[in-house]
């Protein structure tokens, strides 16, 4: 659990001598105090964080929680002033905080591809954040384009690999700009990434404890030397975990069932790229991009926290996006952190605003302001 990591400082010898203060818990007269990087980003990243952050300081304070806010300017805007994306000084900056919260990436005066490699895949390879963990369920009240489907039908979780894969952007063009041009594009898999990222899935489910299922997600039949390694990996993994469920589907009939019986599902692990396009069919089905949220995680350590959606450029500023995928991920964070009780109070909050105000999740349509979303969720938590 981080909130009882100890500072490394020199000056906590002394408090840490007494077994059970550091500096912050004495600081904050006796809880210890989360540091939380915020990077809201472009779009309505900002505004959507804000709706975030005051939630998280509602829940924490009701839970006598304490947490503290650094916000960090980076993304398109900065890029356009000063052309830093995200310097590497930065990076390590960010790995002393307990977690990072981030509203959204995408600026619509720079090339797509050098925000999101300069700084959001960048965040997620060199902290190590090596899981992307997307919980898709539909929240009561939502609507979801699949027919006859309930929340109970609704609800699992993809563990996508968030650092290897066709992510790694290694590859070449041979004979570029002629007829016989050739690109190639490099997945890498190793052993020990695909190992990390099945452990955590086999635990994840584990503790999840619902159907007890995990089900790998590739394409064994064409990609024979990736799947082949993933599909080792699981089943000797397997061998250790014999109260877990466990099977394989194609990543094609994923699609397909994840349209027409997603209650069969209940965990699924994937590598990066398939992890990528079948999340964003699963935040479909879960009521679109307004409400989902996601998780980049290095269990040892340092996270970030996101919606998943982008930065809309065509809502910035209007006060019309939803929130609500934003204030999930923060309840994401807190549970990461260890903090289950107010992770699940603000997800319960949301899920009151879902079933009891919001006409729609879509942008401009919710029947209430991007603001008035955030205090409607503030107001559930009672
Ligand atoms: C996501 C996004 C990113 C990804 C982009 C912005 C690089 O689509 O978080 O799913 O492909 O991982
Ligand atoms: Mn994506």
């Amino acid at each position: 659990m981080k909130g009882q990591k100890v500072e490394s400082l020199q000056v906590l010898g002394t408090f840490r001598l007494l077994g059970f203060l550091t500096w912050d818990t004495y600081k904050t007269g006796g809880s210890y105090m989360y540091k939380i990087a915020v990077l809201p980003g472009d779009g309505t990243g900002p505004e959507v964080i804000v709706e975030g952050i005051k939630v998280l300081k509602a829940a924490c304070e009701k839970f006598g929680i304490k947490m503290d806010f650094t916000e960090y300017d980076l993304g398109g805007e900065r890029y356009k002033r000063t052309g830093e994306i995200c310097p590497d000084s930065v990076v390590d900056e960010l790995r002393t905080f307990d977690a990072i919260y981030l509203g959204a990436i995408g600026h619509p005066d720079v090339k797509p591809g050098i925000l999101e490699k300069g700084l959001l895949l960048k965040l997620r390879f060199s902290l190590e954040q090596y899981i992307n963990l997307r919980p898709v369920k539909l929240y009561p009240g939502v609507w979801t384009p699949i027919k006859d489907k309930e929340p109970e039908h609704i609800d699992f979780v993809v563990v996508r690999e968030n650092n290897e894969g066709l992510y790694i952007g290694e590859g070449e063009f041979i004979n570029k700009g002629t007829p016989d041009e050739i690109a190639i594009q490099i997945s890498r898999n190793s052993r020990k990434g695909v190992d990390r990222c099945l452990k955590y899935a086999f635990e994840y489910t584990r503790k999840r404890n619902k159907n007890n299922n995990l089900k790998l997600v590739g394409k064994t039949n064409v990609l024979t030397y990736a799947f082949d390694l993933w599909e080792r990996a699981f089943n000797e993994m397997a061998k250790d975990y014999s109260d877990i469920k466990t099977d394989y589907a194609h990543v094609d009939a994923t699609c397909m069932w994840m349209v027409k019986n997603p209650e069969w599902f209940d965990v699924l692990v994937t590598d990066n790229m398939f992890g990528d396009i079948i999340t964003d069919l699963a935040a479909m089905i879960q009521g679109g991009m307004g409400i989902a949220a996601g998780g980049n995680i290095n269990p040892e350590g340092v996270s970030m926290f996101e919606p998943i959606g982008g930065s809309a450029p065509k809502y910035t500023g209007k006060n019309v996006i939803n929130p609500l995928a934003a204030i999930c991920a923060g309840s994401m964070m807190l549970s990461e952190l260890g903090e289950q009780a107010v992770a699940d109070a603000i997800e319960n909050a949301a899920m009151e605003v879902t079933s009891t105000k919001l006409k729609s999740m879509s942008a401009g349509k919710m029947g209430y302001s991007t603001t008035e979303v955030g205090d409607l969720v503030v107001e559930a938590l009672g």
